[in-house]
């Protein structure tokens, strides 16, 4: 399916899904009415509608300001201290709810732990200890690269318990993604594990971060939590093992009560630059944000086992498996491994063991799923499912209605929730109590949230046109900037259509106000959900010796959305063979790690430019899909490279 026939069936799309009546009923937003009326309320004066809220967690000292706003820096609850692992964790343990269990975990091979919050603070204290132990202050900025495992969530609590800012690196990212970060972030402390399970085998983290230290000499402790239990070669002196260093420590620690604005976390993405760009997010806004949507959009309730499917490493996992669930003081599930190991019935396995209330997850995994056939599914009692959820990439109406009818029974409502690591949580989601769904919508935007569709000239547009989708009022969650780039955060975010945030998508608002959303419309391709930079992925594939250039574009993939498509030109008098292709992908894997790799990669004379020098990318984008240009090519510099490149070299 092209990208324009996944726009048009969605344009086509008419279906609509009431809320369930007696979820309705329960529901902490129960009917369209209600939604109407807070939203107007929110609208009308967000600062007293998020300074409300805001009043619901423990401040160690009040705020004096909701929100202090000089475009296109935001500061909220200004002059408010607090701590968000204190509202995580001692905040529950004090109301009596210490023995409530807080995190669920399966690992890959099988075995399962529960923590209370009462033992997930004493761990959180003793590793914040740990880490006090060996230097660690607050403002410091400690890197992350940990294997699903409770540990992770204790290693970012931690840090924000003692105000030092995390910034977790993604397992599946390799070698050169963790130097790039731990050197943006002038990061000395990275914790990480001997290795994680995936699907069977053991992923070298330890190795990753050895080989990271010795290219970055700015990595100056290595705390090594024992997983897997296989030999790794420890560094006595740069290395201390988790156990180790949490044997003799306190099981009290004092908490850093927090300006409301100090840096709570970096958490890297990719953009339309080479390198990956420190999305930093703050204390207050962040905890208020995300705490709040979580609540409202998946109605948690005290008794729910709320499972988000994504890893902590994603700001998904940041925002909906650790913060905004443990503060609403809700049980979260993480799982460590593969949706298909041992088989393809794993997730569902875990949903039916734990009984699992609350299910959120990206398309790709659906459309996964769904290709893999509906008895995986049926082979397990999924009945404990109350809500179902997606995030990270449109879902197309196919993959909706399955996970409608196969998993959620047909009576679960699905929150199709559309956000970005910038936006640090939901902006634009259904209320499943009071919102009709429409498969492949979004529908509308949170409390709070004034989202409009724009052109280029900043002019709003009417009902079923596309355009931007931009957000005109500054909300918590919403990035404080990029990690020393302001110019940077300047130019991406707010110079596309001065005065409002650019997302960067495309999207149109229907009839009914709901949005649906298209794509991206800068260099980002989001492939299975994980966004990637085309030029992080050509800097990686041109630092192969034998490449001269290379071009990278997203292709429509049945299950992943995208997938990527390179073209690569050689150094002069080196053969493209066969072998060659496949040793620079494998260069690309090692490089940035697997979710990069691309899936087709074919040699070219010359990559084809504009006369100013950019790179075509619509052009390749055509030739990757349909082996031929049909397209405008009357700014190429050179034509007879389009004939050249829509040969399929060497296939
Ligand atoms: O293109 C949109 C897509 O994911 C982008 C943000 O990616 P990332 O920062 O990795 O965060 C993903 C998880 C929040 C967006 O610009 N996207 C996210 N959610 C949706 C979506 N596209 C369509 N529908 C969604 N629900």
């Amino acid at each position: 399916m092209t990208h324009a026939e996944t726009i048009e069936s969605r344009l086509q799309e008419t279906r609509k899904f009431e809320p369930p009546a007696d979820f309705a009923r329960q529901a902490h937003v129960p009917s369209r009415a209600a939604y109407d009326e807070t939203r107007r309320r929110s609208l009308d004066d967000p600062e007293s509608f998020w300074a409300d809220i805001a009043r619901g967690f423990h401040w160690f000292a009040p705020f004096s300001k909701t929100l202090e706003w000089n475009l296109p820096y935001a500061k909220w609850f200004v002059g408010g201290k607090t701590n968000i692992a204190y509202n995580c964790l001692d905040r529950h343990v004090a109301a009596g709810r210490g023995d409530h269990p807080a995190i669920i975990w399966e690992g890959e091979p099988g075995e399962t732990r529960k923590l209370t919050y009462r033992e997930l603070l004493g761990e959180v204290c003793r590793f914040a200890n740990a880490l006090r132990s060996i230097g660690v202050k607050k403002g410091d900025r400690v890197t992350i690269y940990m294997p699903m495992t409770p540990e992770l969530a204790i290693a970012m609590l931690a840090c924000a318990r003692i105000g030092a800012p995390h910034s977790v690196i993604f397992g599946g990212f390799s070698v050169q993604a963790i130097v790039d970060r731990v050197e943006d972030a002038e990061s000395h402390v990275v914790i990480t594990a001997d290795g994680g399970w995936r699907r069977g085998k053991i992923v070298p983290l330890y190795q990753n971060v050895d080989e990271a230290a010795a290219r970055c000499p700015l990595i100056k402790k290595v705390v090594v939590l024992r997983r897997t239990g296989n030999d790794i070669p420890f560094k006595p002196g740069r290395d201390a093992w988790w156990h180790e260093l949490t044997a003799n420590a306190a099981d009290a620690c004092p908490v850093e009560p927090c300006d409301a604005e100090d840096m709570l976390f970096l958490l890297y993405t990719s953009g339309s630059t080479g390198k990956p760009k420190g999305i930093l997010h703050t204390t207050a806004g962040y905890m208020v944000h995300t705490n709040y949507t979580a609540r409202m959009i998946f109605d948690l309730k005290p008794d729910d086992v709320y499972w988000c499917s994504a890893d902590a490493g994603w700001i998904t996992g940041h925002s909906y498996v650790i913060y905004g669930i443990l503060s609403n003081g809700v049980t979260t599930l993480l799982y460590e491994g593969a949706p298909n190991f041992p088989d393809w019935d794993r997730f569902w396995a875990i949903i039916a063991k734990h009984q699992v209330t609350k299910f959120y997850t990206a398309p790709t995994a659906i459309r996964s799923f769904m290709r893999e056939g509906r008895e995986h599914a049926d082979k397990h009692n999924l009945s404990s499912l109350k809500l179902l959820g997606t995030v990270g990439e449109p879902i197309n109406p196919e993959a909706w209605i399955w996970y409608h009818e196969v998993i959620g029974g047909r009576r679960c409502p699905i929150v199709d929730t559309w956000w970005q690591t910038e936006t640090g949580g939901i902006l634009i989601s259904p209320l499943p109590g009071a919102i009709a769904t429409k498969p492949g919508s979004a529908t509308l935007p949170f409390f709070g949230i004034d989202a409009v569709i724009m052109d280029r000239a900043g002019n709003v547009q009417p009902p079923n046109s596309g355009g931007f989708l931009c957000i005109r009022k500054p909300w918590p969650g919403i990035l404080r900037g990029i990690w020393r780039d302001p110019e940077r955060f300047q130019k991406q975010y707010w110079s596309e259509i001065p005065g409002v945030y650019f997302t960067g998508d495309s999207a149109r608002q229907d009839e009914d106000g709901c949005f649906w959303i298209m794509g991206r419309v800068d260099d980002v391709i989001k492939v299975a959900g994980h966004r990637l930079g085309t030029m992080e992925v050509e800097s990686a594939i041109v630092s192969h010796p034998a490449v001269a250039e290379a071009a990278v574009v997203g292709v429509p993939h049945e299950i992943k959305g995208n997938a990527i498509a390179a073209f690569v030109t050689l150094v002069t008098g080196t053969q493209p063979t066969p072998a060659l292709r496949d040793a620079i992908i494998a260069h690309v894997v090692t490089q940035l790690g697997a979710v990069a790799r691309p899936d087709q990669l074919r040699f070219s004379q010359a990559v084809p430019k504009t006369r100013s020098g950019k790179i075509m990318r619509r052009l390749l984008r055509e030739i990757a899909t349909t082996g031929e240009v049909k397209g405008d090519t009357t700014t190429l510099e050179d034509f007879s490279v389009v004939a050249s490149l829509a040969q399929k070299d060497e296939e």
